[in-house]
Protein backbone atom coordinates (compact mmCIF):
# COMPACT_ATOMS: atom_id res chain seq x y z
CA UNK A 1 0.00 0.00 0.00
CA UNK A 2 2.00 3.17 -0.96
CA UNK A 3 0.79 6.41 -1.13
CA UNK A 4 3.21 8.84 -3.86
CA UNK A 5 3.55 12.95 -3.56
CA UNK A 6 3.98 14.67 -6.98
CA UNK A 7 4.54 18.20 -6.25
CA UNK A 8 6.66 20.83 -5.00
CA UNK A 9 9.72 19.52 -4.19
CA UNK A 10 10.88 22.06 -1.54
CA UNK A 11 8.08 20.68 0.74
CA UNK A 12 8.09 16.96 -0.47
CA UNK A 13 10.81 16.11 2.92
CA UNK A 14 8.20 17.80 5.29
CA UNK A 15 5.26 15.86 3.96
CA UNK A 16 7.66 12.35 4.67
CA UNK A 17 8.80 13.15 7.48
CA UNK A 18 5.22 13.45 8.92
CA UNK A 19 4.06 10.21 7.23
CA UNK A 20 7.02 8.04 7.84
CA UNK A 21 6.46 9.49 11.48
CA UNK A 22 2.72 8.75 12.02
CA UNK A 23 1.87 6.29 9.82
CA UNK A 24 4.87 3.81 9.12
CA UNK A 25 2.35 1.41 7.47
CA UNK A 26 2.08 3.74 4.46
CA UNK A 27 5.09 3.55 2.25
CA UNK A 28 5.18 7.14 1.62
CA UNK A 29 7.27 7.81 -1.76
CA UNK A 30 8.18 11.08 -3.26
CA UNK A 31 8.53 11.68 -6.86
CA UNK A 32 10.91 10.62 -9.01
CA UNK A 33 11.83 8.21 -6.73
CA UNK A 34 8.25 6.42 -6.81
CA UNK A 35 9.38 2.25 -6.90
CA UNK A 36 7.10 0.07 -8.58
CA UNK A 37 3.82 2.18 -9.64
CA UNK A 38 1.79 -1.04 -9.38
CA UNK A 39 1.46 -0.17 -5.52
CA UNK A 40 0.23 3.45 -6.01
CA UNK A 41 -3.09 3.78 -4.55
CA UNK A 42 -3.26 7.27 -3.42
CA UNK A 43 -1.46 10.04 -5.43
CA UNK A 44 -0.79 13.81 -3.91
CA UNK A 45 -0.40 15.92 -7.12
CA UNK A 46 -0.89 19.03 -8.41
CA UNK A 47 -2.12 18.00 -11.86
CA UNK A 48 -2.74 14.72 -12.90
CA UNK A 49 -1.42 14.04 -16.62
CA UNK A 50 -3.26 11.07 -18.34
CA UNK A 51 -0.12 9.37 -19.24
CA UNK A 52 1.03 9.58 -15.68
CA UNK A 53 -2.45 8.15 -14.38
CA UNK A 54 -2.21 5.57 -16.91
CA UNK A 55 0.40 4.28 -15.15
CA UNK A 56 -1.19 3.77 -11.83
CA UNK A 57 -3.51 0.45 -12.22
CA UNK A 58 -4.35 0.69 -8.25
CA UNK A 59 -5.25 4.60 -8.00
CA UNK A 60 -7.86 4.80 -5.14
CA UNK A 61 -7.67 8.59 -4.37
CA UNK A 62 -6.29 11.93 -6.19
CA UNK A 63 -5.49 14.81 -3.37
CA UNK A 64 -4.55 18.15 -5.39
CA UNK A 65 -2.02 19.31 -3.31
CA UNK A 66 -3.93 22.99 -3.65
CA UNK A 67 -6.86 24.43 -3.06
CA UNK A 68 -8.16 24.75 -6.51
CA UNK A 69 -8.42 21.47 -8.99
CA UNK A 70 -9.12 23.62 -12.26
CA UNK A 71 -5.63 22.84 -13.44
CA UNK A 72 -6.63 18.97 -13.14
CA UNK A 73 -7.57 16.93 -16.27
CA UNK A 74 -10.64 15.32 -14.64
CA UNK A 75 -10.74 13.05 -17.51
CA UNK A 76 -7.60 11.35 -17.26
CA UNK A 77 -8.64 10.14 -13.48
CA UNK A 78 -10.98 7.23 -14.04
CA UNK A 79 -14.47 7.97 -12.81
CA UNK A 80 -14.07 5.86 -9.47
CA UNK A 81 -10.88 7.61 -8.63
CA UNK A 82 -12.56 10.61 -5.95
CA UNK A 83 -10.56 13.94 -5.97
CA UNK A 84 -10.00 15.45 -3.54
CA UNK A 85 -9.32 19.42 -2.38
CA UNK A 86 -6.67 20.80 -0.17
CA UNK A 87 -8.69 22.48 2.46
CA UNK A 88 -6.21 22.93 5.02
CA UNK A 89 -5.50 25.57 8.42
CA UNK A 90 -2.14 26.48 6.45
CA UNK A 91 -3.52 27.41 3.25
CA UNK A 92 -6.44 29.00 4.74
CA UNK A 93 -4.43 31.65 6.85
CA UNK A 94 -2.06 32.54 4.24
CA UNK A 95 -5.39 33.26 2.38
CA UNK A 96 -6.84 35.66 5.13
CA UNK A 97 -3.21 37.04 5.81
CA UNK A 98 -2.44 38.48 2.33
CA UNK A 99 -6.15 39.74 1.54
CA UNK A 100 -6.52 41.74 4.88
CA UNK A 101 -3.26 42.79 3.91
CA UNK A 102 -4.19 43.85 0.83
CA UNK A 103 -7.69 45.13 1.94
CA UNK A 104 -6.02 46.87 4.79
CA UNK A 105 -3.17 49.00 2.57
CA UNK A 106 -6.06 49.98 0.35
CA UNK A 107 -8.45 50.91 3.21
CA UNK A 108 -5.25 52.76 4.60
CA UNK A 109 -3.89 54.42 1.19
CA UNK A 110 -0.70 52.79 1.60
CA UNK A 111 -0.35 52.85 -2.34
CA UNK A 112 -0.89 56.23 -2.27
CA UNK A 113 1.47 57.36 0.07
CA UNK A 114 3.91 55.01 -1.80
CA UNK A 115 3.38 57.12 -4.77
CA UNK A 116 3.36 60.15 -2.97
CA UNK A 117 6.72 59.51 -1.30
CA UNK A 118 7.93 58.85 -4.32
CA UNK A 119 6.79 61.90 -5.31
CA UNK A 120 8.51 63.56 -2.48
CA UNK A 121 5.12 64.98 -1.27
CA UNK A 122 3.52 65.05 2.20
CA UNK A 123 0.02 64.79 2.07
CA UNK A 124 -2.47 63.10 4.51
CA UNK A 125 -5.22 61.58 3.52
CA UNK A 126 -8.83 61.42 5.69
CA UNK A 127 -8.61 58.11 7.48
CA UNK A 128 -12.30 57.10 7.02
CA UNK A 129 -13.79 54.03 9.40
CA UNK A 130 -13.63 50.92 8.78
CA UNK A 131 -17.43 50.64 8.91
CA UNK A 132 -17.66 52.98 5.97
CA UNK A 133 -15.92 50.84 3.71
CA UNK A 134 -18.14 47.72 1.94
CA UNK A 135 -15.62 44.73 1.28
CA UNK A 136 -17.23 42.21 -0.90
CA UNK A 137 -15.84 38.53 -1.13
CA UNK A 138 -17.05 36.42 -4.21
CA UNK A 139 -16.58 32.95 -3.50
CA UNK A 140 -17.72 32.03 0.20
CA UNK A 141 -16.15 28.25 0.31
CA UNK A 142 -13.44 27.69 3.07
CA UNK A 143 -11.19 30.48 1.94
CA UNK A 144 -14.06 33.08 1.31
CA UNK A 145 -15.46 32.72 4.69
CA UNK A 146 -12.46 32.71 6.51
CA UNK A 147 -11.61 36.04 4.98
CA UNK A 148 -15.31 37.23 6.20
CA UNK A 149 -14.24 36.39 9.40
CA UNK A 150 -11.37 38.12 9.61
CA UNK A 151 -12.44 41.07 7.90
CA UNK A 152 -15.23 41.35 10.14
CA UNK A 153 -12.75 41.63 13.26
CA UNK A 154 -11.88 45.58 11.56
CA UNK A 155 -15.09 46.42 11.66
CA UNK A 156 -15.95 46.21 7.69
CA UNK A 157 -19.20 46.62 6.23
CA UNK A 158 -19.51 43.13 4.69
CA UNK A 159 -21.22 41.28 2.11
CA UNK A 160 -20.40 37.30 0.04
CA UNK A 161 -21.67 36.34 -3.53
CA UNK A 162 -22.13 32.54 -3.98
CA UNK A 163 -23.27 30.61 -6.68
CA UNK A 164 -25.71 29.24 -4.11
CA UNK A 165 -27.22 31.14 -0.43
CA UNK A 166 -24.48 30.96 2.17
CA UNK A 167 -25.67 32.76 5.16
CA UNK A 168 -23.17 34.30 7.63
CA UNK A 169 -23.79 36.34 10.84
CA UNK A 170 -22.56 40.15 9.71
CA UNK A 171 -22.36 39.45 6.05
CA UNK A 172 -24.96 40.04 3.22
CA UNK A 173 -25.40 37.08 1.02
CA UNK A 174 -26.47 37.39 -2.53
CA UNK A 175 -26.50 34.32 -4.56
CA UNK A 176 -26.34 33.43 -8.08
CA UNK A 177 -26.44 35.45 -11.19
CA UNK A 178 -29.87 37.78 -10.31
CA UNK A 179 -27.42 39.40 -7.73
CA UNK A 180 -24.72 39.80 -8.87
CA UNK A 181 -25.75 42.98 -10.00
CA UNK A 182 -27.20 43.96 -6.35
CA UNK A 183 -23.94 42.99 -4.50
CA UNK A 184 -21.43 44.33 -6.52
CA UNK A 185 -23.69 48.14 -6.45
CA UNK A 186 -22.24 48.17 -2.86
CA UNK A 187 -18.45 47.17 -3.30
CA UNK A 188 -15.82 49.37 -2.30
CA UNK A 189 -13.03 46.82 -2.60
CA UNK A 190 -14.47 43.49 -4.56
CA UNK A 191 -12.34 39.85 -4.12
CA UNK A 192 -12.30 37.31 -6.39
CA UNK A 193 -11.57 33.92 -4.41
CA UNK A 194 -14.44 32.04 -7.24
CA UNK A 195 -12.94 28.44 -8.17
CA UNK A 196 -12.38 28.52 -11.78
CA UNK A 197 -14.70 26.89 -13.94
CA UNK A 198 -16.57 27.59 -17.47
CA UNK A 199 -18.76 29.53 -15.40
CA UNK A 200 -17.01 31.67 -13.91
CA UNK A 201 -14.33 32.37 -16.58
CA UNK A 202 -13.80 35.44 -17.75
CA UNK A 203 -16.22 36.88 -14.88
CA UNK A 204 -14.01 39.45 -13.52
CA UNK A 205 -14.97 41.86 -17.20
CA UNK A 206 -16.09 45.08 -18.72
CA UNK A 207 -19.57 44.75 -17.01
CA UNK A 208 -19.02 43.69 -13.87
CA UNK A 209 -16.57 46.00 -13.58
CA UNK A 210 -19.07 49.37 -14.50
CA UNK A 211 -21.84 47.96 -11.73
CA UNK A 212 -19.11 48.63 -9.17
CA UNK A 213 -18.98 52.17 -7.60
CA UNK A 214 -16.35 54.62 -9.36
CA UNK A 215 -13.41 53.98 -8.09
CA UNK A 216 -13.55 49.99 -6.31
CA UNK A 217 -10.78 48.23 -6.15
CA UNK A 218 -10.58 44.73 -7.40
CA UNK A 219 -8.18 41.98 -5.46
CA UNK A 220 -7.94 38.62 -7.63
CA UNK A 221 -6.80 35.87 -5.49
CA UNK A 222 -8.69 33.14 -7.60
CA UNK A 223 -6.85 32.19 -10.68
CA UNK A 224 -5.78 34.33 -13.88
CA UNK A 225 -8.64 33.29 -15.78
CA UNK A 226 -11.17 34.84 -14.17
CA UNK A 227 -10.26 37.86 -15.32
CA UNK A 228 -10.16 40.04 -18.84
CA UNK A 229 -6.97 41.63 -18.41
CA UNK A 230 -8.20 44.27 -21.25
CA UNK A 231 -11.11 44.96 -19.57
CA UNK A 232 -9.53 46.03 -16.29
CA UNK A 233 -6.75 48.11 -17.94
CA UNK A 234 -9.31 50.14 -19.32
CA UNK A 235 -11.53 50.44 -16.32
CA UNK A 236 -8.12 51.34 -14.27
CA UNK A 237 -7.57 54.28 -16.84
CA UNK A 238 -11.23 55.00 -17.06
CA UNK A 239 -10.92 55.75 -13.33
CA UNK A 240 -13.60 53.50 -12.94
CA UNK A 241 -11.57 51.44 -10.82
CA UNK A 242 -9.26 52.57 -9.14
CA UNK A 243 -6.56 49.92 -7.79
CA UNK A 244 -6.18 46.15 -8.97
CA UNK A 245 -4.34 43.67 -6.24
CA UNK A 246 -3.24 40.91 -8.21
CA UNK A 247 -2.09 37.36 -7.18
CA UNK A 248 -2.66 35.44 -10.12
CA UNK A 249 -1.87 35.97 -13.89
CA UNK A 250 -2.69 34.14 -17.12
CA UNK A 251 -0.45 32.91 -18.21
CA UNK A 252 1.97 32.72 -14.87
CA UNK A 253 4.84 34.13 -15.11
CA UNK A 254 3.32 36.93 -16.51
CA UNK A 255 4.97 37.67 -19.91
CA UNK A 256 7.60 40.04 -19.83
CA UNK A 257 5.73 42.37 -22.24
CA UNK A 258 2.46 42.57 -20.52
CA UNK A 259 1.20 45.73 -19.17
CA UNK A 260 0.38 44.83 -15.89
CA UNK A 261 4.13 45.26 -14.93
CA UNK A 262 3.80 48.43 -15.71
CA UNK A 263 1.07 49.72 -14.32
CA UNK A 264 1.25 52.67 -11.23
CA UNK A 265 -1.92 50.89 -9.91
CA UNK A 266 -1.67 47.29 -10.94
CA UNK A 267 0.04 45.20 -7.50
CA UNK A 268 1.91 42.25 -8.15
CA UNK A 269 2.71 39.42 -6.73
CA UNK A 270 4.00 36.04 -8.78
CA UNK A 271 0.94 33.74 -6.99
CA UNK A 272 2.20 33.48 -3.12
CA UNK A 273 -0.81 34.88 -1.66
CA UNK A 274 -1.44 31.28 -0.19
CA UNK A 275 0.69 27.63 0.11
CA UNK A 276 -0.04 24.49 1.55
CA UNK A 277 1.88 23.82 4.47
CA UNK A 278 2.99 20.99 4.92
CA UNK A 279 2.88 20.59 8.50
CA UNK A 280 -0.46 21.41 8.70
CA UNK A 281 -2.12 19.75 5.66
CA UNK A 282 -0.40 16.23 6.11
CA UNK A 283 -2.06 15.31 9.41
CA UNK A 284 -5.43 16.22 7.43
CA UNK A 285 -4.81 14.27 4.33
CA UNK A 286 -3.40 11.28 6.28
CA UNK A 287 -7.12 11.60 8.54
CA UNK A 288 -8.70 11.63 4.72
CA UNK A 289 -6.36 8.43 3.90
CA UNK A 290 -7.37 6.59 7.52
CA UNK A 291 -11.29 7.28 6.59
CA UNK A 292 -10.82 6.14 3.24
CA UNK A 293 -9.00 2.77 4.92
CA UNK A 294 -11.99 2.16 7.43
CA UNK A 295 -14.64 2.98 4.07
CA UNK A 296 -15.63 6.29 5.72
CA UNK A 297 -16.79 9.00 3.57
CA UNK A 298 -13.85 11.07 2.22
CA UNK A 299 -13.50 14.84 3.48
CA UNK A 300 -13.56 17.41 0.39
CA UNK A 301 -14.35 15.26 -2.38
CA UNK A 302 -14.99 17.66 -5.33
CA UNK A 303 -18.14 17.14 -7.70
CA UNK A 304 -16.76 16.77 -10.85
CA UNK A 305 -19.88 17.70 -12.51
CA UNK A 306 -19.79 21.79 -10.99
CA UNK A 307 -15.77 21.45 -11.37
CA UNK A 308 -15.17 22.40 -7.58
C1 LIG B 1 -3.15 27.63 -5.22
O1 LIG B 1 -3.44 28.43 -6.05
C2 LIG B 1 -3.97 26.53 -4.83
O2 LIG B 1 -4.92 26.19 -5.54
O3 LIG B 1 -3.68 25.96 -3.78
Amino acid sequence: MSILYRSDAPRAAAWAHYFRKFAPDLDFRVWPDAGDLDDVEYLIAWQAPAEFIAKLPRLKVFFSSGAGVDHVDFSALPEHVPIVRMVEPGIIDGMVEYVSLGVLALHRDFFDYQAAKAAGVWNPLEVPPASSRTIGVMGMGALGRAVLERLASYGFDLRGWNRSLRVMDGVESFAGPDQLQPFLAGCDVLICLLPLTPATKGILNRELFSLLPVGAALINVGRGPHLVDADLLEALDAGQLSRAILDVTEPEPLSAEHPFWAHPRVFLTPHVASMTQPESAAPILLENVRRHQRGEPLKDVIDRSRGY
